[in-house]
């Protein structure tokens, strides 16, 4: 490979992710492999505006692959959605003698690194990791396999006790704009109901199905609720409603939360995450720039920053169907 690109910094931003110490791994020894600098930036976009830069080697990076988290720190920076900000994490990559940055996040992150790449033409890469697989031109995000596990451990142990009171739960899962975690997660641990940001079935619809079921003799029922779902009620309001107009159930609500962010990344999470860090080292030293690591198909892609911030079409027709049909 020819490349001018002779010293690469890495880092982690917005909502961590089960998984990006595997991606920061698979950069740092990527660099090793090909004989440049690696350095690691802390605290995301906020660590490259206050110079938290610390050189990397292949040991520095040893016993990380198997844990949660980010051992570089995540931020959402504010400062650096100004143009001040930005540059002054510029001036901290010249003066650190950095060449290009790799930066492992969700879209916020991958705006931010379009817009130093755009202002001061430093080459910059996305890794695509955030639990919600809300990115676009990728199959998967890194930490989204292990937040669904971790979502239906959550709600086989729930229908436990929900089959032995006779209860019906509401549970709410992440996802502000994407029901990727809620479907997926729902038909995995045979919800009876699964309402996401992108399709809105009406609160009536809803409570027509419950009875429909109760009907044909169900006992308790579980409804995953995406975050951003857009019934125009929150979940405990959502709960109210359904107690309200639903009779026979005694009605309780989980808020999973950040629980679906921790935890040890999933094989298939690590293997990932192992292939996108690769594959940004390797983008950058063949002089690509504004560009996301990709999987499609299984294959490594590279996709441009601009198409992966595109709004993203849903695809979750089929998903929709294999719901209704395995829930009745
Ligand atoms: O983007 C990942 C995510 O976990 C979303 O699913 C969720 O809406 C958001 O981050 C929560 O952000 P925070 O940790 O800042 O509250």
């Amino acid at each position: 490979m020819t490349t001018k690109v002779k010293h690469i910094a890495v880092l982690t931003s917005g909502g961590d992710a089960p998984g990006m110490n595997a991606a920061i791994r698979a950069v740092v020894r990527s660099c090793s492999y090909y004989n440049i600098k690696c350095s690691g930036v802390f605290k995301g976009y906020e660590g490259l505006i206050h110079n938290q830069i610390e050189e990397l080697n292949a040991r520095s990076v040893r016993n990380i692959i198997n844990k949660g988290g980010t051992f570089l720190k995540s931020a959402r920076s504010k400062d650096f959605r100004a143009v001040e900000g930005r540059q002054k994490a510029y001036a901290n990559l010249k003066k650190n003698n950095i060449d290009a940055l790799v930066v492992i996040g969700g879209d916020g992150s991958f705006t931010g690194a379009l817009k130093l790449s755009e202002e001061f033409n430093f080459p910059v890469v996305g890794i695509p990791g955030t639990i919600d697989n809300d990115i676009n031109g990728t199959d998967y995000t890194i930490g989204y396999d292990t937040a669904l596990n971790t979502v239906v451990e959550a709600i086989d142990k729930i229908r436990d006790t929900a089959s032995s009171h006779n209860r019906l739960f509401l549970i709410e899962v992440m996802g502000r704009d994407a029901g990727d975690i809620a479907l997926n997660a729902g038909i995995g641990a045979g919800a009876e109901e699964i309402l996401i940001p992108e399709e809105n079935m009406g609160i009536d619809r809803l409570i027509e199905s419950l009875k429909k079921s109760k009907k044909t003799g169900k006992t308790s029922s579980i409804i995953v609720v995406a975050e951003g779902d857009t019934s125009g009620k929150n979940i405990f309001e959502l709960g109210q409603y359904v107690e309200e107009h639903l009779d026979g159930y005694e009605v309780r609500v989980s808020v999973l939360g950040h629980i679906q962010r921790g935890g040890a990344p999933s094989c298939y999470d690590r293997v990932l995450a192992s292939k996108l860090g690769v594959g940004a080292v390797e983008a950058l030293l063949e002089g690509k720039s504004e560009v996301m690591i990709g999987i499609v198909h299984k294959t490594v892609t590279i996709v441009p920053l601009k198409e992966a911030l595109d709004k993203r079409i849903h695809k979750h027709d089929m998903l929709i169907k294999v719901a209704d049909i395995t829930s009745v």
